[in-house]
């Protein structure tokens, strides 16, 4: 595994595999378990795999955790050399070199509006201004992105899509831990007594699932149900939401139930959780 650190560097390396499959996977780094299943799915996928790691500044929203967001590089890069050709670890003026707020922004609007949207606005325009950069900056074949961020995974479809990128974005299942909390570099945030406390949003979730199947149409009860459970455990909860998971729409009783995704996100301590469920889910 090579770890290059600027743009001209990445470019000169992989002008030799251009003819080859390039398979992509950005992440923030403080890789977990999740980031490695798309890792190693790149390396089945691809004879070349570039994996970054950015903590990006535009994506955090004001007061949020860009300071503190845990960079763990050393330990990065031994977890996944096996397994990756390239590590990329550009700097901030590599990727944004006329400062992070002046430079060009993509934007995709609607679906970068709702759900998480609405509780870290401008939060998606900076998750899709740097993945535009950083496809840029490796055009790879396919990009590998976990269901983990469901929204985040439809707006970057949605965006490669609308501008054409001749890039195929694949997303994948979601990893979690034993007692089912999913995986995520925030879960570090959690103090023991909140860890013990924060399998419970995909609990939660699950028997929103278990109701739906069971014929049970009215959503916005089956919502509010889970958000006053988990608020009175010590979560604060900015929102559960049952959508059609083709495009995050509000379904009605006449959507079928296997097109149904439920999403939540919460606060529990100083950690922001997010989780999901399709319900056609095994
Ligand atoms: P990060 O949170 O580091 O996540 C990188 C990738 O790993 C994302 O595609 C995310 O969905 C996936 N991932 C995270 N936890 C996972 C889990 N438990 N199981 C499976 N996949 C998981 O998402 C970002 O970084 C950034 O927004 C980024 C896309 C890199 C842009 O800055």
């Amino acid at each position: 595994m090579q770890i290059i650190r600027n743009i001209k560097g990445l470019r000169d390396y992989l002008h030799q595999y251009r003819s080859r499959r390039i398979a992509f996977v950005p992440t923030m780094g403080n890789l977990h378990a999740g980031h490695v299943s798309l890792i190693r799915a790149a390396r089945q996928s691809a004879e070349m795999v570039v994996v970054s790691v950015f903590v990006n500044p535009t994506q955090f929203t004001a007061g949020e955790d860009f300071e503190r967001y845990p960079r763990t590089l050393q330990a990065d890069s031994k977890l996944i050399e096996e397994l990756t050709d390239i590590l990329f670890v550009p700097t901030v003026s590599e990727i944004y070199p006329n400062g992070a707020n002046e430079s060009t922004k993509v934007i995709v609007s609607g679906l970068s509006d709702i759900l998480c949207g609405t509780f870290r606005p401008g939060h998606f325009g900076g998750v899709t201004s740097v993945v535009t950069r950083l496809f840029n900056a490796v055009q790879p074949t396919i990009a590998i992105f976990g269901k983990k961020d469901f929204q985040q995974l439809l707006i970057i479809k949605q965006m490669a899509k609308d501008l054409l990128m001749p890039i195929e974005i694949i997303g994948l299942e979601t990893c979690r831990e034993q007692d089912g909390l999913a995986m995520s570099s925030r879960n570090g945030y959690l103090k023991p007594d909140e860890r013990s406390i924060a399998p419970h949003l995909y609990k939660n979730l699950l028997e929103i699932k278990e109701a739906i199947l069971n014929g049970e149409k009215n959503y916005p009860v089956l919502k509010e149900k889970a958000m006053n459970a988990l608020n009175k455990i010590g979560f604060t909860t900015d929102y559960i939401s049952i959508r059609d998971r083709k495009d995050l729409s509000v379904p009605t009783t006449k959507t079928p139930i296997e097109e149904l995704i439920i999403l939540g996100a919460a606060w529990l301590g100083s950690a922001r959780l997010i989780d999901n469920l399709e319900v056609a889910s095994q």
